[in-house]
């Protein structure tokens, strides 16, 4: 039986999460309908925390991160798959209790599967990843509760990380004024050029928050949560809407009720893990035909398998600026 490559999570004595660049054999591949032969994958933040063991995502031992996958369908049981066949796979569990990407196979579930845009490569498909389809689905609560460009501008928080810059290029892209927060001043011109109309820091989000602040924005899109997530809040138009969709300031809220029943402000999660396929299959074919490909290059490095422990690794230190897509094999 031929073996290959992977990333491999295991946990030692201690309880510490190890990782290391190994090889697996497809016995080692987990139940499923279809197997692949994986292109590319990304880091995330949530495979950061997966690498590092900072947070229990990892629900399976052994693991292999990735939460994304850009594949090859090399075998199928499922007649709505055939060999030959290119597919997206995000979230629904892979590289938290299921072997996810960074591999060179796959056995997954059918049901999991997105054909990719034949107009999207594997890299642009990765460079999109859970990241994009996030903030679509964050992008598609704001048009249901019925917000415009028009209301006022957004403001997008942690923006030099991964979903940060893409929420930045997909907001500017449809018209919004947006207002980028990083704590990395060296980021602004980048942010800019994504179409960022506004650059600051993370200074006005700082301090005890008040139950209400100066209002300056219409909506937010918060991939840090925490104080930060509270302090936006308190900063919202009447009637505006926050789509919280990350943590990487922590899992906590210390927010007061007043934006909400003062001034009508919605809070609305996303979590991309379990968007229903139908959903997917749409946002997927709307970014294929919609997104700045030049600006989508701009922000994304593509690195080896073996370099994916560390980009991990300072993923979640916020070491990473824009998307860091692994190619799994020659792309
Ligand atoms: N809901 C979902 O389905 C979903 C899907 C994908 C990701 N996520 C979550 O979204 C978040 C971002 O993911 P990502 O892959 O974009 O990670 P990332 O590239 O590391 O971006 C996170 C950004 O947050 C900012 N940040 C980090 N620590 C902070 C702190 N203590 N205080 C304030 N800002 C801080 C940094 O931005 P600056 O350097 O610009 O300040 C950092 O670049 C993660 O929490 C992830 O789990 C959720």
């Amino acid at each position: 039986m031929t073996d290959f490559a992977a990333v491999l999570l295991d946990r030692d004595g201690d309880g510490r999460t190890e990782a290391r660049f190994g090889r697996l054999v497809e016995a080692d591949l987990m139940d499923g309908n279809v197997t692949l032969a994986v292109r590319a994958s990304a880091v995330n933040f949530k495979d950061g925390l997966a690498v590092t063991g900072r947070l229990p995502v990892v629900r399976r031992w052994p693991m292999v991160p990735g939460v994304d996958v850009a594949a090859t369908v090399t075998g199928s049981d499922d007649p709505r798959w055939q060999p030959g066949d290119e597919v997206i796979l995000t979230g629904w569990g892979i590289g938290e209790t299921h072997l996810g990407g960074w591999s060179e196979k796959m056995r997954v579930s059918g049901d999991w599967l997105v054909r990719r845009p034949a107009t999207l490569s594997p890299v642009e498909a990765m460079a999109l990843g859970t990241a994009g389809l996030t903030v679509a689905e964050g992008l598609d609560r704001l048009h249901r509760l019925g917000l415009t460009p028009a209301d006022g501008p957004v403001v997008v928080t942690g923006a030099a990380g991964g979903v940060g810059s893409l929420a930045v290029m997909l907001l500017a892209q449809e018209g919004w004024s947006v207002t980028a927060v990083t704590g990395r001043p060296e980021e602004t011109e980048r942010l800019q050029r994504l179409g960022a109309t506004e650059v600051i820091g993370r200074e006005p989000f700082a301090g005890a928050v008040k139950p209400l602040a100066r209002e300056r924005w219409a909506a937010a899109l918060d991939t840090v949560g925490s104080a930060m997530l509270a302090h936006v809040l308190s900063m919202l138009k009447p009637g505006g809407v926050a789509i919280a969709c990350g943590n990487a300031a922590g899992m906590d809220l210390p927010a007061s009720v007043a934006p909400f029943i003062l001034r009508g402000v919605s809070l609305v999660g996303v979590d991309s893990v379990r968007i229903p396929t139908a959903r997917r299959e749409e946002i997927w074919n709307r970014l294929a035909d919609s997104v700045d490909r030049h600006r989508l290059a701009a922000m994304t490095r593509v690195i080896g398998l073996p370099d994916a422990i560390d980009a991990a690794r300072r993923i979640v230190d916020g070491g990473i600026a824009g998307r860091t897509v692994v190619a799994v094999r020659d792309l």
